[in-house]
């Protein structure tokens, strides 16, 4: 059953990155400015190591071992703090609580009273009723990385930044997952990193590709998202994508 929600969401910002950031012995990128724009979602792509995890991190505000010299700002001008919800492209799940407990850990956190009802409701459209009792250590790779979106999609908040959230998972419950998300997400400002042109060209309102020579757009069909993985533009994008990620000066 669909999350009950308001038929309109209130709009939501953008929110852009710029500066520089490097690590003790190596520049990831210098004068980079990464927009993500209010209300829709970007797709982050490019190779392994060139940073785009680093940028989730540094958008989310968390530690990443480097030093950034830039800024990070919102289109109304208020803090990011507090309305970002973020799912690391590692699990992090709590190894100590089953996935119910994980899934509302954020608003126990906060000294909220979790919202059982809505988790629940969750952890049945990500597939996962028999076996909400157990830990993390009893599921499959893509089982946690399922706890883990729920947990993400649980937090309600209007920036979303999802790191690869859907790597670990079969091809049915890829695309499964990836029309979850973008119903629950209707509205937000979301910024998804993927190596898989497929979901890009499937899910993008905007694509981004970060390479070392920088960050360039790349261009989408005319259509609007979601589209479906088998319509003729998504394939066109994704075959094309995937032509210029493999071209040499994407390496
Ligand atoms: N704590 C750290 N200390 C030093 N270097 C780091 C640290 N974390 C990441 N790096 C380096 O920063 C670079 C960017 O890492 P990042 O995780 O952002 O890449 P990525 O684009 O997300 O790659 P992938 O697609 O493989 O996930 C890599 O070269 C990595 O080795
Ligand atoms: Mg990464």
């Amino acid at each position: 059953m669909p999350e009950p929600r308001s038929p309109s969401p209130p709009p939501v910002p953008g929110v852009t990155l710029k500066g520089d950031f490097n690590h003790q012995d190596q520049v990831l990128f210098t004068g980079l400015t990464l927009k993500v724009a209010a209300g829709v979602w970007t797709c982050l792509l490019g190779p392994s190591g060139v940073g785009k995890s680093t940028l989730l991190r540094l958008l989310a505000g968390l530690k990443t071992g480097g030093r950034f010299c830039g800024t990070i700002k919102t289109d109304d001008d208020l803090p990011l703090q507090n309305r970002i919800a973020y799912m690391g492209q590692s699990d992090l799940l709590a190894p100590w609580l089953n996935i119910h407990d994980n899934i509302v850990l954020g608003a126990r956190l906060r000294g909220e009273k979790p919202d059982v009802a809505r988790a629940d409701r969750l952890i049945s459209r990500v597939g996962l009723s028999d076996h909400r009792n157990k830990r993390p250590a009893a599921l499959s790779g893509g089982m946690r990385q399922r706890v883990a979106l729920a947990r993400a999609l649980m937090e309600d908040r209007p920036f979303v930044l999802l790191d690869e959230p859907f790597a670990a998972l079969d091809a049915k419950t890829r695309s499964e997952m990836q029309e979850l998300a973008f119903e629950m997400l209707a509205g937000r400002t979301v910024l998804l990193v993927t190596h898989d042109p497929s979901e890009a060209a499937r899910l993008g309102h905007h694509i981004r590709i970060l390479t070392e020579q920088g960050l360039s757009d790349y261009a989408v069909p005319s259509s609007l998202p979601l589209r479906a993985y088998d319509a003729p533009e998504t394939i066109q994008t994704q075959i094309a994508l995937l032509q210029q990620l493999r071209a040499p000066s994407h390496a």
